[in-house]
């Protein structure tokens, strides 16, 4: 069952030109596709289109009826064909009942499709690879009362009405694509228009299409489309190619958003945004989102992918692009502190994982597994990496030359390198294999001082672990950022000068930097701006995280220290240790915050306790329990000690009428963050109603309710209810709602999860529902599902066994938690492993199920 990257082939034919005929209906649409397809090589074989769920009408070859062929479940072979022919095919599908939301599928009223990775063989059999591109034309009939507005990718050529009250618009794609980024929208919906000029002067019409009465709330994702737009031209010097961008709106989505030619359909959740319902951090992914997806249009569709081994040759790279475009627009340190927490709480554990694989997989079952944090968060890195590497004109220069060398085609990974590579000395020989390792390298750094000839050796050795996937690991090749201080905060060079500009690399098992005429041990700083994705093992004192905090450049190492230190004190209290966090750490802690109380974005970021997950990556076979309630005593000796100086911050933080500028983000974060942990220390109740009461946006209500959480139950009820009835009629902003319900710690959860289900607005056909409910409770109810008689475990499993004959996507996502038994102590994991086994015991399991549970259970 499972596909290897080893197995590529080039396909033995192709289309070059496609034409489509949808006449849609809500159980039988009918598709008609006329191919123009080529032999490919000298061979006989037949041609093997691939199908998934078609009803098959009608084969003519060259205008001819056709019978020499033959059906599976999921191909249709046609056999003695010749050369070159044309291929008409006639289908009918049924979108309506599609609930798994993949093809074409029909839901709230609206049609549209979801093809990546493999969903366009569900709407009609095609040669469904990214390797083969058609230019395609595509005609859509549908109801015109119903369906007034019918899009298809590129531009439309023609349109007019038929006598039955339907009418049809025909839309033509000048570029060709492979079928994955075809998309098709059909619905009656609100239309934001704006214009582009680009940068050499070609007009481009945007289109934003969103449900009726939403206008107001896509307001910021159009301006987000056009910063991005402008963004690419400075940077990369990238200009849309077609007269018209259309992006629209849907409630229904698997995922975040896809990039289809000229119409990206996105999850209604990374479009609609205002000042009332959407939080700071739902702006900023908006933004992020929309500009992701546009940059798709060169680093995904001007070159594709050659085949789905090679996903992270356009993810990866336009995760780093779209990194690059946010920390340009909001701040660099807290974007890259979020993609650390990225990197730390998903993509380590991922790779600790049954799952662990390279960012170009070698192996896969279901491709939709495979839209991973290793493929686009770790592939993020690797690109960071070059980009570290080379410098930025470099890495401009490489990124010129590879769209120089491939636009138009299909390619692979290997071929990205080999364009950077042609613009540089430094042999990325050894770089390249970030991409076929996986597991997290760890960098060990050991320090030997001699008093008496005042000289200082600092060793780095990395190693990789075995993980599920690979035994074998060689050394990495590393740029290490570092930086060497004293207890004094003076800063100090290597003897041989290996560290230029800040940075060395560890390409060898080992590495050792020497230093003379120092006066004491100084304290290595390591990994800045976290250089490259692994973890380092530095064992400092508690006083030398306190001086790196202090001393250090790199504000990303100084960030870091503050949470390593976090880390520490909480492991003196799950030893019951908690004399060891002395006076002098909280006074350590305190002069954070009395001297940095003007640096509210620093703060913000420093404030924030590691979270569970984070805390787990540090430790083995995880007392669940144990951890939590040392985390929690924690949080609130921190809150108690620190009350002084946190209240007077608070009151600082007046923020004013809302903006959303970076100014006043930063201030809003600090603030919610102080305002938990005053929260936490009690006595908070008049604070939270008060700023529940007066906030003029969403951040603050949110901020409000999640400090109540767990703090203040009370008055966490009474907020609830109010945010209930205001938001009510909005099931996308009622899922934060939903979210807080389900991650709060109380012993009735199960019931309350119930009750949640049974909700007017709870649907469980629609993703984002699931998610905010189930997939919140599995992720990041830390008690509940860890319940200590399994009851958590028990309930996600019965959901996923449900979901799964629906959803198998949505469902498979839910799965990880579960799959990451081995982190746990060995009861938990008992408790864990017998629900895997109720799922891989299932009859009718999806390949989406089957393929995660099946290997998480063969871990280890
Ligand atoms: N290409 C899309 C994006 O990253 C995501 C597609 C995810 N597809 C899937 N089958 N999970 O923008
Ligand atoms: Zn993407």
């Amino acid at each position: 069952q499972a596909k290897k990257r080893a197995d590529y082939l080039p396909p033995a034919f192709t289309i070059n030109d496609v034409k489509m005929d949808v006449q849609l209906h809500p159980t039988c649409t009918r598709v008609t596709s006329e191919y123009q397809v080529e032999r490919m090589g000298n061979h006989g074989h037949a041609l093997t289109l691939d199908g998934d769920n078609l009803t098959l009408r009608e084969v003519c070859i060259d205008g001819q009826p056709y019978t020499d062929y033959e059906q599976t479940d999921s191909s249709l072979v046609i056999c003695n064909v010749a050369d070159d022919f044309s291929l008409k095919l006639v289908t009918e599908i049924d979108p309506e009942h599609n609930q798994a939301l993949e093809g074409l599928y029909l839901s709230a009223g609206t049609y549209c499709t979801q093809c990546e990775a493999e969903g366009f063989r569900r709407i009609t059999y095609y040669l469904d690879r990214p390797d083969v591109l058609a230019r395609f034309e595509v005609t859509l009939h549908g109801d015109k009362q119903h369906y007034p507005t019918l899009l298809a990718n590129g531009n439309p050529i023609a349109r007019g009405d038929h006598d039955d009250g339907t009418h049809w618009v025909t839309w033509q794609d000048p570029h060709p694509k492979p079928a994955y980024l075809f998309a098709l929208v059909a619905g009656d919906f609100d239309l934001l228009e704006d214009s582009y000029t680009t940068t050499s002067g070609k007009p481009v019409k945007l289109e934003l299409y969103v449900d009726k009465g939403k206008r107001d709330q896509g307001v910021f994702a159009l301006e987000s489309l056009k910063r991005a737009m402008k963004w690419d031209e400075d940077t990369f010097g990238l200009e849309y190619d077609l007269d018209i961008y259309m992006i629209v709106a849907v409630d229904f989505f698997n995922m975040g958003a896809m990039e289809n030619k000229g119409l990206n359909i996105f999850n209604s959740k990374f479009v609609l945004a205002d000042q009332d319902s959407a939080t700071d951090e739902d702006f900023f992914n908006v933004e992020s989102v929309i500009a992701h997806e546009y940059f798709h249009n060169w680093t995904g569709n001007r070159v594709t992918c050659r085949d789905w081994f090679q996903l992270s040759l356009k993810e990866g790279l336009t995760v780093f692009r779209d990194q690059q475009f946010s920390a340009d627009m909001t701040s660099p340190l807290s974007n890259r502190i979020k993609h650390v927490r990225v990197m730390r709480e998903h993509q380590f554990a991922e790779d600790a994982s049954a799952m662990s694989h390279p960012i170009r997989p070698e192996e896969v079952i279901e491709m939709n597994n495979f839209y991973t944090v290793t493929v686009y968060d770790k592939g993020a890195e690797v690109i960071r990496m070059f980009h570290t590497l080379l410098g930025p004109e470099k890495f401009r220069e490489g990124m010129d030359e590879y769209f120089r060398r491939h636009d138009g085609q299909a390619v692979t990974c290997d071929d990205f390198v080999a364009a950077m590579q042609s613009v540089t000395d430094l042999n990325l020989g050894h770089f390249a294999l970030w991409y076929s390792q996986s597991g997290t390298p760890v960098i060990e750094v050991t320090t030997s001082y001699d008093p008496q000839t005042r000289r200082m050796d600092i060793t780095f050795s990395q190693h990789t672990a075995p993980t599920a996937d690979q035994k074998d690991k060689a050394s990495l090749f590393m740029p290490v950022a570092f930086d060497c201080i004293d207890s004094a905060g003076n800063h100090y060079t290597d003897d041989d000068g290996q560290v230029r500009d800040g940075m060395f690399i560890l390409d060898t098992a080992a590495k050792t930097l020497h230093f003379s005429d120092v006066p004491e041990p100084l304290i290595p700083v390591v990994l800045g701006n976290f250089s490259a994705p692994a973890k380092v093992e530095n064992s400092l004192s508690a006083e030398q995280l306190l001086a790196v905090f202090q001393y250090a450049n790199d504000t990303f190492n100084r960030w870091d220290a503050l949470q390593s230190l976090y880390d520490w004190c909480i492991h003196q209290y799950e030893l019951e240790n908690q004399a060891a966090v002395d006076a002098t750490i909280w006074q350590g802690l305190e002069q954070v915050i009395t001297r940095e109380s003007h640096n509210h974005e620093l703060l913000g970021e420093c404030l924030v306790i590691p979270s569970f997950e984070t805390l787990c990556q540090s430790r083995q076979l995880v007392e669940v329990a144990a951890l939590n309630t040392a985390r929690s005593q924690f949080c609130r000796d921190f809150a108690q000690r620190l009350h002084g100086p946190l209240e007077t911050l608070f009151k600082t933080l007046e923020t004013g009428p809302y903006q959303y500028t970076q100014t006043a983000i930063n201030a809003r974060r600090c603030r919610n963050v102080v305002l938990n942990h005053l929260a936490c220390a009690g006595d908070a109740d008049k604070l939270l109603n008060q700023q529940f009461e007066q906030a003029d946006n969403m951040t603050d209500s949110l901020g409000a309710l999640k400090a109540a959480q767990g703090h203040s139950p009370s008055v966490f009820e009474s907020l609830m209810s109010r945010f209930e009835q205001r938001w009510n009629h909005d099931p996308l902003v009622l899922d934060k709602w939903f979210g807080l319900h389900a991650t709060t710690e109380r012993t009735d959860i199960l019931s309350q999860l119930s009750l949640l289900q049974q909700h007017p607005r709870f649907a469980k056909g629609n993703p984002n529902r699931v998610r905010a409910v189930i997939g919140s409770f599995a992720f990041f109810n830390t008690a509940g599902f860890h319940a200590p008689d399994g009851s958590g475990y028990q309930f996600v499993t019965d959901y996923l066994l449900k979901l799964d004959a629906v959803n198998p996507q949505v469902a498979a996502r839910i799965v990880t938690p579960l799959t990451q038994w081995h982190n746990f102590a060995p009861d938990y994991q008992l408790l864990m492993k017998a629900q895997l086994e109720r799922i891989a015991n299932h009859k009718g399991l999806s390949g989406d199920l089957y393929e995660k549970v099946s290997k998480s259970l063969a871990f280890k």
